[in-house]
């Protein structure tokens, strides 16, 4: 009913505009006033944590893509060997897994029904798993060691919003508090990423409030056949991420590249008038990442391209090769997709919508996948 979507059409603009709120949530009491990260939900004994040698994450869809994102959070802080697989490979294959992995399933509804099966194999061969989920009491929490709700409240729309925003902070957490609990070079970056995360759900907020030009934008492609999505490390997920809200919402051909891959491939599909959708990481920080877009945009632009660039506050690099500039927030380089992703899911939605799709029940697709 209209009383349940709070005054919106659909229960994807509600679960978008909710984001900044369920950010917040997901913190809620996991991080003090004075930068200290309480935990204790995760059951697992630090010892256990400690003494971890490889991190596997297992997941489908969209948070298969948080856990993309977890990977180079987890490697970079905790130095612990981590991959992420979909779940639906992972179980079909023989995985090396002991008493030393340490498994993250990852899952909204927690009912997943290859995720339960890969949490279910991985426990049988001794590995400890941490689920993190939104669903409270669901089978795949009931099942792991220990759990982290993300406490975004029920998400509705079959295309998952806030239930991936969310997930991420879950990972942020998870790997700040394994970076912490094994102690490495990085504890002074590590404590002020805690303290830049704590304030993320304001940059979400500041993200939602400058959309109308992207519906705008949205509008004007809805009738294209390829939206192209481009991105180099934590921004290739989110690309991938842009190009699965795409197909899912609006029936459109829509992929995701890392960036890297572009003479590989990619390239030959760029022909005048495709838009490409740019996720840029920051120019401070590890600038090589950003130079190296930065080539990729003019790349895709000599040759016709119509480039839609993400990229933060101040960088004025940009500017001369975006034909479309979506402003972000300055972030650390490693959180960035919690603000890049709000405006490739209003892209999605809108577009979807130009196209007279239902956005909320999307065909052929279901919330959540308990068969095989
Ligand atoms: C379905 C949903 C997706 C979701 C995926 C994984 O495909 O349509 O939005 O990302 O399942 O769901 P889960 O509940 O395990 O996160």
């Amino acid at each position: 009913s209209a009383a349940e979507k709070g005054g919106y059409d659909y229960f994807m603009l509600k679960e978008i505009a909710e984001q900044p709120k369920a950010v917040s949530d997901t913190l809620l009491g996991r991080i003090d006033g004075a930068g200290q990260l309480h935990l204790d939900e995760i059951r697992i004994p630090p010892r256990v944590l400690r003494e971890a040698d490889k991190v596997v994450i297992v997941a489908c869809g969209t948070a298969y893509h948080a856990g993309m994102i977890a990977k180079y959070a987890i490697e970079h802080w905790t130095r612990v060997p981590c991959e992420t697989e979909l779940a639906s490979e992972f179980r079909y294959r023989d995985p090396i897994l002991d008493s030393r992995t340490l498994v993250i399933a990852i899952s909204q509804s927690g009912e997943t029904m290859d995720t339960l099966m890969a949490l279910r194999h991985a426990r049988e061969q001794g590995a400890r798993v941490l689920a993190i989920c939104n669903t409270n009491g669901s089978t795949i929490p009931r099942e792991s060691d220990a759990v982290l709700y993300t406490h975004a409240g029920p998400e509705v729309a079959v295309a998952s919003t806030k239930a991936f925003l969310t997930q991420l902070v879950a990972c942020y957490l998870v790997a700040l508090y394994l970076g912490q609990v094994r102690g490495t070079k990085w504890g002074d970056e590590i404590q002020s990423v805690i303290g830049q995360l704590a304030r993320i759900g304001d940059e979400v907020e500041a993200v939602l409030d400058t959309m109308e030009p992207v519906r705008e934008l949205a509008r004007s492609l809805a009738d294209r056949d390829t939206v192209l999505f481009l991105g180099r490390h934590v921004g290739f997920p989110v690309a991938l991420e842009g190009a699965l809200k795409l197909k899912e919402l609006a029936y459109m051909h829509a992929e995701g590249f890392a960036a890297g891959e572009l003479k590989h491939g990619p390239i030959a599909l760029i022909e005048k008038g495709v838009p490409v959708v740019v996720v840029v990481p920051s120019p401070r920080g590890r600038s090589v990442l950003h130079d190296k877009i930065v080539s990729n945009i003019q790349e895709v632009r000599a040759r016709g391209a119509l480039t839609i660039v993400i990229a933060e506050e101040g960088d004025t690099v940009v500017e001369p090769y975006a034909d479309h500039l979506v402003r972000v927030p300055v972030t650390p380089t490693l959180l960035q997709p919690l603000v890049a992703t709000v405006p490739l899911q209003v892209f999605a939605c809108e577009l979807a919508t130009a196209r007279g799709n239902e956005v909320d029940q999307p065909r052929n697709l279901a919330k959540s996948v308990t068969v095989e």
